[in-house]
């Protein structure tokens, strides 16, 4: 079955450590962390002491998603608390060398593609990374309505590890909730990231929910 990855951006930030303590002892193990920098996308979230506090705190995989210009900056700093370290294949940085960059510090490398950004464009980076994440909302912003088209992204994923052998993971991350992510686990995903849905009311309630829809319908 698929990981789900707790996006905080949706948690209470004013207290977070109640929050991502409480998915934490919901059965949550991956933060999904939301790094944006006003530039690359028009919005401007956290940082590098967000992530080294939390890593300090918990027992979790940390999987940075690097929505930024320039991944390259900071990049030792970023992976000192990322298990994982995705950048976009849209930023415009030299993307093979950034991901040998993070590779070399000891994160696994992951590239994240935009829902219009064919799968054909990162095939060449396939071999070199660990983690493929499939944006099915524009990034920017939690709550936004899931861009359905951009799901069938993760079956072609799927067939080209399987005929390639690469191993890397598949993750699936925006728009994801109760209604939906039952369709999302069939098509076999590793991770499901989701901020809104998990954040967004009772957060035991919710993490529970959407695992068990998770199991009904997973086939990974
Ligand atoms: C969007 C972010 C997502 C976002 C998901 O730019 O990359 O991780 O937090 O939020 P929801 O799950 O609310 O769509
Ligand atoms: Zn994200």
């Amino acid at each position: 079955m698929a990981e789900l990855s707790a996006s905080i951006l949706s948690a209470d930030l004013l207290n977070l450590e109640r929050d991502i303590s409480t998915a934490v002892n919901s059965g949550i193990k991956w933060i999904h962390l939301d790094i944006m920098d006003g530039h690359f996308v028009p919005n401007l979230t956290m940082g590098i002491p967000f992530g080294k506090a939390i890593k300090r705190k918990f027992d979790v995989n940390i999987e940075s998603h690097m929505m930024v210009s320039n991944p390259d900056m900071y990049l030792e700093e970023y992976c000192s608390f990322s298990s994982v370290m995705t950048i976009h294949y849209e930023s415009p940085v030299q993307t093979s060398r950034v991901l040998e960059s993070i590779k070399n510090r000891g994160s696994s490398p992951g590239i994240a593609v935009n829902p219009k950004t064919p799968v054909s464009k990162i095939e060449g980076f396939l071999p070199l990374v660990k983690y493929v994440l499939v944006m099915t909302v524009e990034p920017g912003f939690t709550g936004q309505k899931m861009i359905e088209e951009a799901t069938q992204k993760i079956p072609i994923l799927r067939e080209y590890r399987e005929r390639e052998k690469l191993n890397f993971m598949i993750g699936v991350d925006g728009g994801i909730n109760r209604e939906n992510i039952s369709k999302i686990a069939a098509l076999g995903p590793d991770i499901i990231v989701s901020a809104s849905a998990i954040f967004s009311g009772n957060i035991v309630e919710n993490i529970k929910f959407l695992k068990s829809s998770m199991k009904e319908n997973g086939n990974g």
